[in-house]
């Protein structure tokens, strides 16, 4: 018996046979039971302090806040290292890497043998959504990082109150580990423990719904309620259940009338969600709320509305080109009681990264430890960032002031519409809405975007299929999930409340690479056309690939000298030869789910090709 630092909670046998068999497993030095605490928060913090793992911010600056600097090969999710471990290959579809459940758990048994070695095993019972709602699902995550905890407890409800609710109940087993035992008397020095490359595993079981992490410390390799239970898990429940689980923000969207409506948008990694979600609108009289920043998780109510919760209690978002300008409210969500990891370090304590909104001090330390001189440059000449591309900041939703007074509603908020996009520097404009359900669906699967820095082993600047932002976060075969969600669209019709389905595009640019659209607060402009296409009110001209505003259905009062006539109707265009492109990619991206892919999408690719022909 492996010894307990707290006494284990009464009431769930198998969880604490559970945790047992683990703990004999890994071989930690103890157990700690955690119990979501402010004492417990504070202590952890102080330790990683103590530790040399993490800095404690300027209290004056950042009261409550702490600087986490990772190891540079454990910077983001992994994708290539992430497998969905189904029963028959084929389950897992050509989207997901898969290796034999039984192999893979063999593998990482052999890994998990005496990896906690030297340190503490925490047990931490977590709430994705309000503790107690009927939508909530618990898990509880085993890991040997307190970096986790911490995390973990801003992220997402966690301790005492989540084991009264489940009593005797099921829950999803999470089993975290760095990765990095230590021999008698080591200690991680302040560095940053994680595995190599090649021993990193993010595993997901979607049979026996179990999450199994090992060599990774960082954001959704290792806070497992997000990524691996709230989208690869939640996902095949949902199919089995018939609703959704999906990488989307959700907005509350008041008009100038103080009418209210629900959105959610589906963007890929570090394309805009928690910006959308935050934003304030330059429109006057409009304003938007936050329910949730990326993930949604939406069942129908007893009048056909999507409702939907924000599983999350945090937000773990993407600090560079975060500013006062770009996005106020996500600047005060981290002000205080918040986690940074791989920003830089300013010498009175506090943080900056590149698009801050102010130009760097003279010196700072980088997210590599080392000193850093604006204008520094490496032995290529290339320029050293400060921060990580995809440094990030922990949260509380509480401290967002933006956030919607319902946003703990476990009832959730109805839904008028979803908007799906990516980083698109051509072709694809502004905004469009889909004739249909089905055509929408077609909408999401297509979904392409530039690669970003959120994750790490996929070539940044290229563009890849990214079917409703989906494409890391399935559980289980791509094209059963389109077919899921023509199904959900078959369920809702009859009763005639299913959102209404847009694309969006933030990222067009110019002849000479810049943005043609200033996005942020702008973006509020069309929202308020997603809103009137909701109410019946606003114009819309249809065309080839869809409903597009008609020339004066988007408000350019205030942005007439950044965005001429000329360049909304440029970003407003039907760029024909663009598309003859784009189905080309198409084709190619339908193409790898072979007899799979549902019949509705291939003749909405054919109705598209002859209208466009
Ligand atoms: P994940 O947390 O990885 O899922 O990302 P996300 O989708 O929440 O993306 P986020 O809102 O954090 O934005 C990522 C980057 O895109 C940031 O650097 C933003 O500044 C930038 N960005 C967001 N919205 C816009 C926009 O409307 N226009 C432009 N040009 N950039 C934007
Ligand atoms: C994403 O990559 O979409 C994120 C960050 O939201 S992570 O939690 O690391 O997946
Ligand atoms: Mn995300």
């Amino acid at each position: 018996m492996v010894k307990m630092l707290n006494a284990a909670p009464q009431g769930n046998p198998a969880l604490i046979k559970w945790v047992q068999e683990w703990a004999e497993l890994c071989q930690p030095n103890a157990i700690y039971w955690c119990d979501g605490s402010k004492e417990e928060y504070d202590r952890l913090a102080e330790e990683c302090v103590q530790s040399g793992l993490a800095i404690r911010l300027n209290p004056e600056k950042r009261p409550n806040s702490l600087l986490f600097r990772s190891d540079p090969s454990d910077v983001a999710r992994v994708e290539k290292r992430t497998f969905i471990a189904s029963v028959k290959q084929e389950d897992a579809g050509p989207t997901n890497n898969w290796i034999d459940p039984v192999e893979l758990k063999k593998t990482m048994t052999d890994l998990y043998r005496n990896c906690m070695n030297g340190r503490i095993m925490y047990v931490i019972p977590f709430s994705m959504g309000p503790v107690g709602s009927p939508i909530a699902k618990i898990g509880v995550e085993l890991t040997d990082s307190a970096y986790v905890v911490l995390n973990m407890a801003i992220m997402t409800r966690i301790g005492t109150k989540v084991l009264e609710v489940l009593g005797a109940g099921e829950f999803v087993p999470c089993i975290h580990s760095v990765g990095k035992p230590l021999a008698e008397g080591e200690s991680d020095n302040g560095i940053w423990p994680c595995a190599p490359m090649d021993q990193k595993y993010i595993a997901h079981f979607p049979e026996t719904r179990e999450i199994w992490s090992y060599g990774s410390g960082y954001g959704g390799n290792a806070l497992l309620g997000k990524k691996c239970l709230a989208l690869r898990i939640a996902t095949v429940q949902a199919r089995d259940e018939g609703w959704l689980a999906e990488h989307m923000l959700i907005l509350k969207l008041t008009n100038p009338e103080g009418k209210v409506k629900y959105v959610t948008g589906a963007f890929p990694s570090a394309c805009g969600k928690t910006n959308l979600a935050m934003l304030i609108p330059t429109l006057p009289g409009w304003k938007v709320e936050t329910v949730g920043d990326d993930i949604s998780w939406m069942k129908f109510d007893d009048n056909g509305y999507l409702r939907a919760i924000n599983p999350e209690a945090g937000f773990f978002g993407v600090a560079p080109g975060t500013s006062m300008k770009s996005n106020p409210n996500a600047m005060l969500s981290c002000a205080k009681d918040t986690i940074f990891t791989n920003v830089a370090l300013t010498d009175d304590g506090d943080v900056w990264w590149e698009g801050i909104g102010y130009d760097a001090p003279d010196h700072l330390i980088d997210w590599k430890g080392n000193d850093w001189k604006p204008g520094q440059v490496d032995a290529d000449g290339n320029a050293v960032k400060a921060a990580h591309p995809n440094a990030r900041f922990t949260a509380r939703a509480n401290n967002c002031p933006a956030i919607a007074p319902e946003w703990e509603d476990p009832a959730g908020v109805p839904i008028s519409a979803f908007l799906f996009g990516g980083r698109r520097p051509s072709t694809l404009p502004l905004i469009y809405q889909s004739k249909s359900w089905e055509h929408g669906v077609f909408i999401g699967s297509t979904v392409g975007s530039e690669v970003t820095a959120a994750a790490l082993d996929v070539k940044a600047g290229t563009v890849r299929r990214d079917p409703f932002a989906m494409l890391p976060f399935c559980g289980y075969h791509m094209a059963d999930y389109f077919a899921h969600w023509l199904k959900i669209g078959k369920a809702g019709e009859a009763k005639g409340n299913l959102p209404k389905i847009f694309c969006v595009n933030w990222f067009r640019r110019n002849a000479e690479g810049k943005f043609m659209w200033p996005g942020f607060g702008d973006n509020s402009r069309p929202l308020a056309w997603v809103f009137g296409r909701c109410e019946g009110t606003a114009d819309a001209k249809e065309t080839a690939i869809g409903y597009l505003p008609t020339e004066d259905a988007i408000d350019r009062t205030g942005i007439e000298d950044e965005v001429s006539a000329a360049d909304l109707a440029e970003l407003l265009k039907v760029d024909v030869d663009g598309w003859k492109a784009e189905l080309a990619m198409i084709d190619e991206h339908y193409a790898k789910f072979g007899d799979k892919l549902p019949a509705e999408l291939k003749a909405q690719l054919a109705a598209l090709k002859e209208r466009l022909a």
